[in-house]
């Protein structure tokens, strides 16, 4: 099973530009045109949030036509830029809502199992997981008792050292996130986005991937007061490859190259 795995394109429509500098409505078309050259196709994308920068209906209107015209069953969570209302709206299909209105998801059609967190405080840049959406984990880590299991949120559940950018994490259920990770025992990894860089770590037992942004990056820079900016690399989107046996293999690829 290959699923590629994107993040945090933030689009903007009408010629805008994020932070009067990145097209990332441009940004979007590359990545949707460079997952479509695709030589094999993936089986599966995943979009951990930030889709929109604006979260209007015209911005999920075009993220909707371009994942769409990929042939490709997409799942998404949002991030932190993102509104539920007008997201769920747009990708009804794309997405799912728990009875409290918190856009998680379960897909049980895949090899693999997948899990998709609604890690967002909305109108918040931090993240959290409450007691319902924890609950909610619980049972939908019991439903895939026993098989390969992935699961995608925006937020990763572990600190990165740059710390603006962990100001701004997931400020509540982080621990408890990693003891019901370790309690399920076959989550393949854990694959997230908000940082615009990719970071590896660990989350109960689990590997974290953290998928750098298919449009614009955030500078690596360690000093602990240091507030976060923005650089020119290139935009990327994950490949992870998953096959019985081998277990997951996780591919980093650039728009531009492929
Ligand atoms: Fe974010």
């Amino acid at each position: 099973m290959l699923i590629a795995h994107v993040s945090d394109t933030h689009l903007l429509v009408g010629g805008k530009r994020l932070a009067g500098r990145f097209d990332t409505g441009a940004a979007f078309d590359r990545l949707i045109a460079s997952l479509a050259r695709q030589p094999v196709r993936p089986d599966l994308i995943l979009f951990s949030g930030d889709l929109g920068e604006d979260a209007t209906d015209a911005e999920y209107r075009k993220i909707g036509a371009g994942l769409r015209s990929l042939g490709v069953p997409v799942r998404a969570v949002p991030g932190n830029h993102d509104l539920r209302a007008p997201m769920r709206a747009a990708l009804a299909e794309m997405t799912d809502e728990t009875g409290d209105g918190h856009l998680c998801l379960v897909d049980t059609s895949f090899p693999l199992a997948v899990i998709g967190l609604d890690t967002i405080v909305e109108g918040a840049p931090h993240g959290e997981l409450c007691a319902r959406r924890l609950a909610w984990l619980d049972n939908a880590l019991k439903r895939c008792g026993g098989r390969p299991t992935i699961v995608f949120q925006h937020h990763p559940p572990i600190v990165t050292g740059l710390a603006d950018m962990d100001s701004m994490g997931l400020l509540a259920g982080r621990e408890e996130e990693a003891r019901l990770i370790a309690a399920h025992g076959a989550v393949e990894a854990v694959l997230c986005g908000h940082i615009h860089r990719a970071i590896q770590g660990r989350c109960g037992g689990a590997p974290v991937r953290v998928a750098p942004s298919a449009s614009h990056a955030i500078a690596f820079d360690l000093r602990p007061a240091e507030p976060y900016r923005f650089t020119d690399e290139p935009a990327q989107y994950m490949l992870h490859l998953w096959r019985p046996g081998d277990g997951l293999v996780s591919h980093a690829v650039a728009v531009a190259a492929s």
